[in-house]
């Protein structure tokens, strides 16, 4: 095997060489879906940016096509960086991208449209010379970070309006800008929101959802049955974070249930930036698209020749208790799934692992339910402990416990000299329950010099009445991308186990704490590769 093969994805997106990063202008058009990303052509470190360009009829299986944007024009000779893709009732769709023009990368925003918009793979893209650079920098704008134009929105009052992703010092700041024509476009007096000390706010995303249902809406604002999301991608953490709030008048506030910041809400709370998310007409859902980077080291994507995968597009729609949204794995991934394997009602003691036997565990999607009789045992959450990782890196899959550690053992040898754990471990904090879910990377490899992180995010869920929990996990050679709680937590992990490969790798439920804990429910499924020409 070449270096690298072994860790490269059977059914997460990716090319077949090169360097990759954002998801830019998904959207969805006269029957395909059409995905562009951030790639270098020619190699596998960052540079040279271009937006390649895969369509696909089912958001799993893709073609790619020629590149879409390339630096062509004095606008955007030194990279086509991220933006997004509006479908324009009656005209059809506009890409708004990042232009940097100059070796300072100034950022203006450009305008592509189709060449032939007949043509169903929309191959060919131009950028009107009389319109470019659609939208420059003004005085007060810093214009080295001004970047990462939404798609547009369209209001009652006739305007369009977009956002454009900035900073002022450490201020992160997400511009409003509105048109009338899509063409001329003015900032709006007040950002639509900004905070302190959060530093540049890349990839913004704004959308609407419902509140009595799961069903998408189109960035179109109209109604009142509706939230608001506003995503930012923080270039100092790397994380998306996001808030739920109200919007109303060019101003976005965000509601009080969650911090609006560093210790806020996040889509993923492992590897997975630079989301952007569209409306599906066709199946009126949301999706979001993420992009996972390596976390090998540079010296190894050289030598592997590629960088980067899509995480599987999550349909994402407001939690029933309005705090947080839900995010599941788009139902068209169900369609990879092969043979499947069971278990039920498995009761696991203290220390136990069970192996779930008969799956290609390198390349597999798993559903688990489990279940205990009493929260009693949970141990006392230590308040040093601020952020869930931090909790995590002391309470690994390892040190036993009182409910929980409990969950899968992820691409494991047999003899468990590497394994990628995905758990649930329940705290006590005063009067109410702390739930803790980890995908711990430190364990996943042998190597040295990886980023193995303990990742980690917490729980909303109240066990008092209801003593259950589940667990989704896309697991895919390098990658290990779980759901907790049907997509109220979720946690993309990038490992690299030297070991655990192909068929050497094996899949494992264990418990190991006090508090007997119960598999009600298990399916586990071989996953066919996608067709990702
Ligand atoms: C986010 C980002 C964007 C920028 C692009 C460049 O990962 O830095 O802000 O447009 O990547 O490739």
């Amino acid at each position: 095997l070449s270096i690298g093969a072994q860790h490269r994805t059977g059914y997460h997106f990716q090319p077949p060489k090169n360097w990759i990063n954002d998801p830019n202008g998904p959207m969805y058009y006269n029957g395909i879906y059409h995905f562009f990303y951030q790639y270098n052509p020619k190699g596998s470190v960052w540079g040279n940016i271009v937006w390649a360009h895969s369509v696909s009829k089912d958001l799993i299986n893709w073609e790619a096509v020629e590149h879409a944007i390339y630096p062509s024009k004095p606008f955007d000779k030194y990279g086509c960086w991220s933006g997004s893709a509006t479908v324009v009732p009656g005209k059809g769709p506009i890409i708004l991208y990042t232009g940097v023009k100059d070796e300072a990368q100034n950022q203006v925003q450009c305008y592509a449209v189709p060449e032939d918009p007949k043509d169903p793979y929309l191959r060919k893209w131009v950028k009107p010379d009389n319109l470019n650079p659609i939208l420059v920098p003004d005085k007060e704008v810093n214009g080295s970070a001004f970047r990462d134009p939404t798609t547009a929105w369209w209001s009652k009052d006739g305007h369009w309006r977009i956002l454009v992703g900035s900073r002022r010092k450490e201020r992160g700041v997400a511009y409003l800008y509105r048109s009338k024509d899509f063409k001329t476009w003015v900032r709006a007096k007040h950002p639509l929101h900004s905070k302190g000390d959060t530093g540049m706010w890349e990839c913004p995303d704004f959308y609407p959802v419902p509140l009595k249902n799961n069903l998408g809406l189109d960035s179109v604002v109209d109604g009142k049955q509706v939230k608001f999301v506003l995503k930012n991608s923080l270039d100092l953490t790397r994380y998306d974070y996001y808030t739920i709030g109200s919007y109303d008048k060019d101003k976005y506030v965000p509601d009080n249930t969650s911090e609006d910041g560093w210790g806020g809400l996040r889509y993923d709370y492992g590897n997975f930036y630079a989301s952007k998310s569209f409306f599906d007409p066709s199946k009126k859902r949301r999706v979001i698209w993420g992009w996972a980077n390596e976390s090998d080291t540079t010296d190894d994507d050289v030598l592997k020749g590629w960088a980067g995968i899509q995480a599987i597009p999550r349909t994402v729609w407001l939690d029933p208790n309005g705090r947080q949204l839900l995010q599941w794995p788009v139902e068209e991934l169900d369609s990879l799934r092969g043979k499947e394997v069971n278990m039920k009602s498995q009761k696991l003691e203290k220390g136990v692992n069970v192996e779930v036997k008969g799956i290609t565990a390198a390349q597999a999607d798993v559903e688990v339910k489990f279940s205990f009789s009493s929260l009693d045992k949970a141990e006392p959450y230590d308040p040093k402990w601020v952020h869930a990782q931090d909790a995590c890196d002391h309470k690994g899959s390892k040190e036993q416990g009182g409910v929980g550690p409990f969950g899968l053992l992820t691409l494991a040898t047999e003899k468990l000299e590497e394994f990628t754990p995905v758990f649930f471990r329940i705290f006590k904090d005063q009067n109410k329950h702390v739930i803790l879910m980890c995908s711990d990377a430190r364990s996943s490899s042998l190597k040295s010099k990886l980023y193995k992180p303990a990742f980690a995010g917490f729980v909303d869920l109240d066990l008092t009445t209801n003593k259950k929990i589940s667990l989704r996990s896309l697991i895919d050679h390098s990658v290990v991308e779980s759901f907790g709680e049907g997509g109220k937590t979720n946690i993309l992990s990038r490992v690299y186990p030297q070991l655990a490969v192909a068929s050497q790798a094996h899949l494992f439920v264990f418990n190991n704490g006090t508090e007997p804990i119960t598999v009600e429910n298990l399916k586990a499924w071989n996953m066919k590769s996608a067709n990702i020409k």
